[in-house]
C-alpha cells in the first residue's frame, strides 16, 4: 500500500477509491498547507493530489523521494516544476475535459455580464439608486453581432467559439506565436477572451502595449490565468477608459489583497476563480485526479498525463 497526500478535501466521493486502494491522508483545512506543511507531508508520500494553490516546485521535489506521481486538480499546471519532476521520472497529471464546458460557460457569464452591466444594475435596485426606467439608463454593449477575439484555441477556446457562434459573432482566434494575427484580433475585437496556459511565453501577453491596440470600447475577460495579464496596466488601461471594461475569473495573487489599485478601477468585474465551478465539473476533476494517481502508482501511463505543448 502506497502512501498519498490530498491537500485538500474533494467533492464526490473520488476519494473514497482512494482510500480503499491507498494510505490516504486529506489535508482537513479550509486554507492550503503552508509550503512547510506540504513540504513534510510531501516527504513520506508516494503520490501527492495537489491543487493550483499548491506550489510543487524543485525543491519540493526533491525532499519527496519517494514520490512517484502528481495529479494536479486542475487543468493548468504551472503552480508545478514538471521539469524537475520528469527529472525524477514523476509522473505529473492534471484534469482537461472535465472543466471545459463549466469554464466556457463562465467566460460567457463574465462577457455577457460585463457587457450588460448586470453587477452595477443589480446593485442599483438592491440600494435604491434606480429611480425609474430611462432612456439612456445602464447602456451596454451589443453581443448579439459583436466580434469577439479567442486568444488560445484549445478545448476551452474552442467551446467558447461554439458559444460566439449562437451568438452570431463574428470570431477571431489566435495564438500568441502569431504576433500578426494577435495584433489584428486585438484591435478588431469588441470582447477579447483569454485562454491560454500560463507560460514564460504567456506571462504579461497582454501589457500596456497590447492593451493599447484594443477598442476603447473593448472589454477583456480572463478565465485563463491571472499572470498573461499586467495588471498595473490593466488598472491604468480602464483607469484612463482606453479600454471599456475587464471581467477577471482569475488575478495574480489569488486573492487580490483588498488594497491593490486593479479593485479601485472603474468598470472591473472580478470572481473568485470559479470558472470549473460546478458540482459536475468539480466532481469530475476528482475522479480523474484519483484515476491519474492509480495509474501512477500501479507504474501505468496516467489517463490524463501532462505534456509541454499542451494547451487549455
Ligand atoms: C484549472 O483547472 O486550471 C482551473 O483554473 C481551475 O479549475
Amino acid at each position: 500500500m502506497a502512501h498519498v497526500f490530498v491537500s485538500r478535501q474533494l467533492p464526490g466521493s473520488a476519494l473514497d477509491r482512494l482510500r480503499a486502494a491507498h494510505d490516504t491522508t486529506v489535508w482537513p483545512e479550509q486554507l492550503p498547507p503552508t509550503p512547510a506543511q506540504l513540504r513534510e507531508h510531501a516527504a513520506g508520500a508516494d503520490g501527492l493530489l495537489t491543487l493550483l494553490t499548491d506550489h510543487i516546485d524543485a525543491e519540493l521535489i526533491s525532499a519527496a523521494p519517494k514520490l512517484k506521481v502528481i495529479a494536479n486538480y486542475a487543468v493548468g499546471y504551472d503552480n508545478i516544476d514538471v521539469d524537475a519532476a520528469t527529472a525524477r521520472s514523476i509522473a505529473v497529471g492534471n484534469t482537461p475535459d472535465a472543466l471545459t464546458e463549466a469554464t466556457a460557460d463562465l467566460a460567457f457569464a463574465l462577457l455577457m455580464a460585463s457587457g450588460r452591466r448586470i453587477v452595477e444594475a443589480a446593485g442599483a435596485v438592491r440600494t435604491g439608486a434606480w429611480k425609474t426606467w430611462e432612456p439612456g439608463g445602464f447602456l451596454g454593449a451589443d453581443i448579439y453581432g459583436a466580434t469577439i477575439g479567442i486568444i488560445g484555441l484549445g478545448r476551452i477556446g474552442q467551446a467558447v467559439a461554439r458559444r460566439a457562434a449562437g451568438f452570431g459573432m463574428e470570431v477571431l482566434t489566435t495564438e500568441t506565436r502569431d504576433a500578426h494575427n494577435l495584433e489584428h484580433l486585438l484591435r478588431r475585437s469588441d470582447f477579447v477572451s483569454l485562454h491560454l496556459p500560463l507560460t514564460s511565453g504567456t506571462h504579461h501577453l497582454i501589457n500596456a502595449d497590447a492593451l493599447a491596440l484594443m477598442k476603447p470600447t473593448a472589454i477583456l475577460i480572463n478565465t485563463s490565468r491571472g499572470a498573461v495579464v499586467d495588471q498595473v496596466a490593466l488598472a491604468q488601461a480602464l483607469s484612463t477608459g482606453q479600454i471599456a471594461g475587464a471581467a477577471l475569473d482569475v488575478t495574480d495573487p489569488e486573492p487580490l489583497p483588498l488594497e491593490d489599485p486593479l479593485l479601485q478601477a472603474p468598470n472591473l468585474l472580478v470572481v473568485p476563480h470559479i470558472g470549473s465551478a460546478t458540482w459536475t465539473a468539480r466532481e469530475r476533476m476528482a475522479e480523474i485526479s484519483v484515476d491519474n494517481i492509480l495509474a501512477g502508482l500501479d507504474g501505468r501511463p496516467l489517463p490524463y498525463q501532462v505534456s509541454a505543448q499542451a494547451g487549455f
